[in-house]
């Protein structure tokens, strides 16, 4: 399962791939927020990673302006790794090398068509193992 989140600066994206996901067939939940009204980045991010922390969702893909105060919300939380991308080898080898499991994309960076490129690119993508699970083990070190 796919989880999706933004503020009022991702909004706009997240319709765009709400979109792309319907017609791909693909089930996602959607955390909100539910319209351009402003809301506080961290708020969205916290609800969205608890989605996968609980096992209801394995990656969620996070929308605001940048893309910036998402990955930096979501990181703060045990368990998420979270990467800001906007160009899709970046948003491939995130999943193969460091298991990402949040892409976070900026409405306010990206054209859609790129955008969904990307999304393309992270929901795709396999984590390797290997040497990489060594490292993605540090991370969650104390
Ligand atoms: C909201 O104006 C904006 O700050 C937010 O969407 C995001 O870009 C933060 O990183």
């Amino acid at each position: 399962m796919i989880v999706l989140g933004c503020d009022h600066g991702g909004f706009e994206l997240k319709q765009a791939i709400m979109k792309h996901l319907d017609e791909a067939g693909k089930e996602y939940i959607d955390v909100g927020s539910y319209n351009t009204d402003s809301i506080d980045y961290p708020v969205i991010a916290k609800a969205l990673c608890e989605k996968i922390t609980s096992g209801e969702a394995e990656l969620g893909i996070l929308c605001c302006g940048t893309g910036i105060g998402m990955s930096m919300a979501a990181n703060k939380v045990k368990g998420i790794r979270a990467a800001c991308c906007s160009d899709t080898f970046s948003a491939r080898l995130t999943r193969n090398h460091n298991n990402a499991n949040v892409l976070c994309l900026g409405g306010r960076v990206l054209g859609a068509g790129l955008a969904l490129d990307l999304v393309d690119a992270f929901l795709g993508a396999e984590f390797e193992g290997g040497r990489h699970q060594r490292r993605v083990d540090m991370l969650e070190g104390d």
